[in-house]
């Protein structure tokens, strides 16, 4: 498939978004570990998460969709999962992986798990040695690194995990596991990822200590069934933001976006940019947190994005750099080296496809440096099977002159469904 795209002027009204990637992953997992029907609400259908839905019936779960954005999902609790008759596949879904090895690595049968192309290129072993140090066997290609992953799991020991990377897949593949491990299971990273995997362990009835970059666990718990309500996804958010702030003559609110502030990089980069964007209707729901995010046309500057800031908003830098392309004088990204084992080396992706619409940017090992203030071309350009390129090029596309064509979009389906009717009804 391929998505065209018109410069474009004066986006103004109200757009909706999808539900939370991450929080639709995790509900579909902790209502499966529960006890009882877990109802939960604006449920993002997008691939990547109905993936991880599959993945649970094939564990035997029961899983229904009384309405077309509700989800019901008939856990046996803790130790209601039963041996898969095939091969588990998470399509292109690195949380979808990370996270349900996590699970699996507590189970006494036999499971493989796989993805796709880019799935299968990306790093397990992050998660596959601490799951291992627990107590369960688990076998890949290149010594455990990558997908097809076999495991055999069963009783596992509690760990202190001192992880080199700011992963919330790592986090919470270990906290999962730690669910199935008598006593205390910790993480601790170099600086804080998203928290949804804590704050929904919470509500389920988990015993969860969170102290800085530390996560504990206590295991063995009694999870019962939640309603959960999904907020709208920040990471799709991103993509109207951007379009309303560098897209002349606009004024456009996004409802209800989830802005944990795990989540909420974007919104501090953007304003540290001249980005004029307002939060409204501010409201909580199970220690998630939601609002409308207004934005109108400002004209922007460069900045430094670095350290702390980075797992806060490392599914934007595509979308970002984008808005650090039009503004005025240079934007520096470092410490983001994670970006090259995304679903595409998003430091190498971002660079190539952006200088197509004539940007000047530069790759650094761990980031990229954008140089402003660049007008934009319409040009032909590749998603290289990545959604986040894909989405980020359309966006582009609006803001350049003339016509842009997005090659290889079906990718979007697997985070946000009902983007391309959003960009046409801009046109
Ligand atoms: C996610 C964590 C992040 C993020 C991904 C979703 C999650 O990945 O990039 O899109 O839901 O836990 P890492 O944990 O690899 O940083």
């Amino acid at each position: 498939m391929e998505l065209k795209v018109k410069s474009t002027i004066g986006l103004v009204g109200e757009v909706s978004v999808p539900g939370d990637k991450s929080i639709s992953h995790r509900a579909v997992i902790l209502g499966s570990l529960a006890k009882g029907t877990t109802q939960v609400t604006g449920f993002l259908r997008s691939e990547d998460c109905l993936n991880t839905a599959r993945a649970f019936m094939r564990l035997g779960v029961s899983i229904s969709w009384p309405f077309p954005d509700v989800l019901e999902i008939h856990g046996n609790g803790l130790d209601g999962l039963r041996e898969p008759g095939d091969v588990i596949d998470v399509g292109n879904s690195g949380t979808g992986i990370r996270l349900i090895t996590g699970v699996l690595a507590g189970q006494s049968f036999y499971s493989v798990i796989t993805g796709d192309e880019s799935i299968r290129r990306r790093p397990m072993g992050r998660v596959v040695e601490p799951l291992k140090e627990m107590g369960a066997m688990i076998f890949g290609r290149e010594g455990g690194d990558k997908a097809p992953l076999s495991i055999i799991g069963g009783e596992l020991w509690p760990i202190s995990y001192q992880s080199p990377v700011a992963s919330a897949q790592v986090k919470s593949a270990i906290l999962l596991a730690g669910l199935f491990a008598e006593g205390e299971t910790s993480v601790t990273e170099p600086t804080l990822s998203r928290n949804h995997t804590e704050l929904m362990l919470k509500g389920f009835g988990a015993d969860v200590r969170s102290e800085r970059t530390t996560a504990t666990v206590v295991g063995r718990p009694q999870l019962n069934a939640q309603s959960v309500q999904v907020p709208g996804d920040i990471s799709s958010a991103a993509y109207w933001m951007v379009a309303g702030l560098i897209i002349p003559n606009s004024e456009l609110t996004i409802t209800n976006v989830g802005i944990n502030p795990t989540r909420t990089g974007i919104i501090d980069a953007l304003r540290a940019m001249g980005a004029n964007l307002v939060l409204e209707n501010i409201r909580e729901e199970a220690g998630e947190s939601a609002a409308d995010i207004v934005v109108r046309t400002s004209s922007l500057h460069g900045t430094e994005i670095k350290g702390e800031l980075i797992p806060r908003l490392i599914d934007e830098v595509p979308i970002l750099a984008v808005a650090a392309a039009v503004a005025e004088g240079d934007t520096v990204i470092t410490d983001a080296k994670e970006l090259r084992v995304k679903e595409t080396d998003r430091i190498a992706t971002v660079a190539v496809e952006l200088a197509k619409f004539g940007v000047s940017i530069d790759e650094l090992p761990d980031g990229m440096v954008i140089y402003g203030r660049s007008e934009l071309t319409g040009t032909e350009c590749q998603s290289h099977g990545d959604h986040r390129i894909a989405m980020s090029c359309a966006v582009a596309g609006m803001a350049a002159s003339g016509e842009t064509v997005v090659h290889d979009t079906e990718c979007i389906r697997t985070s946000y469904p009902g983007f391309e009717a959003t960009l046409a009804s801009f046109a």
